[in-house]
């Protein structure tokens, strides 16, 4: 099987979907599954990461307006996995950028990487059983397979698509039409087909994948339902349930030789659930690093994107509230934006005399090892949250996820008071309302318990540590997709 994605992490990540590519195709591999991914070659990689690489293709024309882009493809591993990275030349700097994203073009780009990718699938003559495409930027592949290659003879592959998140899907006029060389523009528009929903006259690439793969995931269950159901689909609300039949959501897993308190060469002590206690070595020497005082307050933390999505104002007030409630705050993460990154920056200075609080605006890999480690919580307060790999990380350490119920933290984090489900499957504190009072009612008891309870704390964190969010499971959801697909 075949892996086509716009990011794979430790070469080209800017998002989760980087790291669920990574755990995934490992964990198809582990089980004797022959896996390749394929992605772009970026200017912008980490190429220390990359080991042997070299080019093994250099006649890959791929067909774009009227003629042609000559490519070439290189072959490497990145930490065992066999990856094929395609380069444009003929002058085309798609992807010898500074950056991944960001470019008026991004949509063109990536409609001309999924047709890169497919033409050098079959001109390679891999005939891969299964294509898994990832989000918009290769949603395109199953509808060039079908309209072009199928006819070709390229019979055989059947088509999962996974979307990451419905935020962001594509849309861009009919220059993709000509570029491409689908051809009769009303067959393209019409609604069943590429129409953007929202936008007329406008083409939805994501749409476009959901209508042509054989079948669609999304990152959990509960973002399966909310998509389709609660109207957070961004406008393919209507197009899910046409095709619902071929729909679902997978809870990804994280990678647990990366994530692992027990080997974590990134932080000074290491610990499992029996052996517990070390953990608070590692808040000390959190604390040490970022100039926290030393007390008896328990650490709440936030690592992720400064993304509206992420739910910023309530991590905002999270803060000031921490601190109201005699615990103590860690905050690491940047945003691409630069008014909120400038918006965080002010409320830093703003802290900065508090010995109980510390931003750190930006990322530092190191540094998020040693704060899943040594806080005592997570915050995961977003407004929606198509699957969400921070709460995962932090029950693998022992940090007990405060989080919104929505999407894939709904699926995952299950509250200590309320949640229907065993005492021992209860593994964080969890609210609905996307307000202060919200958060409150969560944060609130979290931080009582830490400070109020701490057996129950204790035993709360045994239970996250035992949750197990490994690749295992969806791994094998996945491979029973696949079969699914390939019989179907
Ligand atoms: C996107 C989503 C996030 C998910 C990740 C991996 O970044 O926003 O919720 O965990 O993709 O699927």
């Amino acid at each position: 099987m075949v892996h086509v994605t716009p990011e794979l992490a430790t070469v080209a990540k800017v998002g989760g979907l980087a790291d669920v590519v990574f755990g995934l195709s490992r964990e198809l591999a582990i089980r004797g599954n022959h896996v390749e991914i394929v992605l772009p070659k970026y200017a912008s990689m980490r190429y220390d990461q990359i080991y042997d690489l070299h080019e093994v293709h250099r006649d890959l024309w791929v067909p774009w307006y009227d003629g042609a882009i000559h490519c070439s493809v290189y072959f490497g591993f990145v930490h065992d996995r066999k990856c094929f990275f395609i380069e444009p030349h003929s002058g085309d700097d798609f992807f010898d950028r500074p950056a991944i994203y960001g470019y008026p073009d991004d949509v063109l780009r990536y409609a001309f990487f999924s047709r890169a990718a497919i033409e050098f699938l079959w001109q390679s003559g891999k005939h891969p059983d299964v294509i898994h495409c990832h989000d918009w930027q290769t949603a395109l592949l199953p509808v060039y397979l079908y309209e072009f290659y199928q006819r070709l003879g390229m019979t055989h592959p059947r088509v999962c698509l996974t979307i990451h998140n419905f935020a962001h899907q594509g849309v861009v006029g009919g220059e993709l039409l000509r570029a491409t060389g689908l051809q009769h523009p009303e067959r393209f528009h019409h609604h069943d087909r590429l129409g953007d929903p929202r936008y007329p006259g406008m083409l939805n690439l994501l749409k476009g994948g959901i209508v042509y793969s054989n079948f669609v995931t999304t990152v959990s269950p509960r973002y399966a339902f909310e998509t389709k159901d609660q109207g957070q689909g961004f406008g393919l609300e209507g197009v899910l349930h046409a095709h619902q039949i071929k729909y679902g959501g997978v809870v990804n897993g994280i990678d647990y030789d990366l994530w692992n308190p027990e080997i974590d060469h990134h932080i000074p002590a290491r610990y499992g659930v029996e052996t517990i206690e070390a953990k608070y070595d590692d808040k000390r020497a959190l604390r040490q690093r970022l100039m926290l005082a030393d007390n008896e307050k328990a650490i709440v933390a936030f690592i992720g994107r400064l993304d509206p999505q992420k739910g910023l104002e309530l991590v905002r007030h999270a803060i000031f509230y921490t601190l109201e409630r005699g615990a103590q705050f860690v905050l690491l993460g940047s945003s691409p934006d630069p008014a909120i990154n400038a918006d965080f920056w002010g409320l830093k200075r703003m802290l900065n005399d508090s010995p109980d609080c510390h931003l750190e605006i930006g990322f530092d890999e190191e540094l998020a090892h040693l704060i899943y480690a040594g806080a005592d919580m997570m915050l995961v307060p977003s407004r929606f949250e198509p699957c969400g790999l921070t709460q995962m990380i932090a029950l693998r350490y022992g940090t007990i996820p405060v989080v919104r119920a929505v999407g894939g933290l709904a699926d995952t984090v299950f509250d200590k008071d309320h949640a229907a489900r065993p005492l021992h499957e209860r593994n964080g504190y969890v609210f609905n309302d996307y307000d202060h009072a919200g958060l409150e009612s969560a944060l609130g008891r979290a931080i009582a318990c830490y400070h109020d309870y701490p057996g129950d704390f204790r035993a709360l964190m045994h239970n996250a540590m035992r949750t197990d969010y490994s690749w295992n499971r969806p791994g094998q959801d996945y491979l029973n997709i696949y079969d699914y697909i390939r019989n179907g």
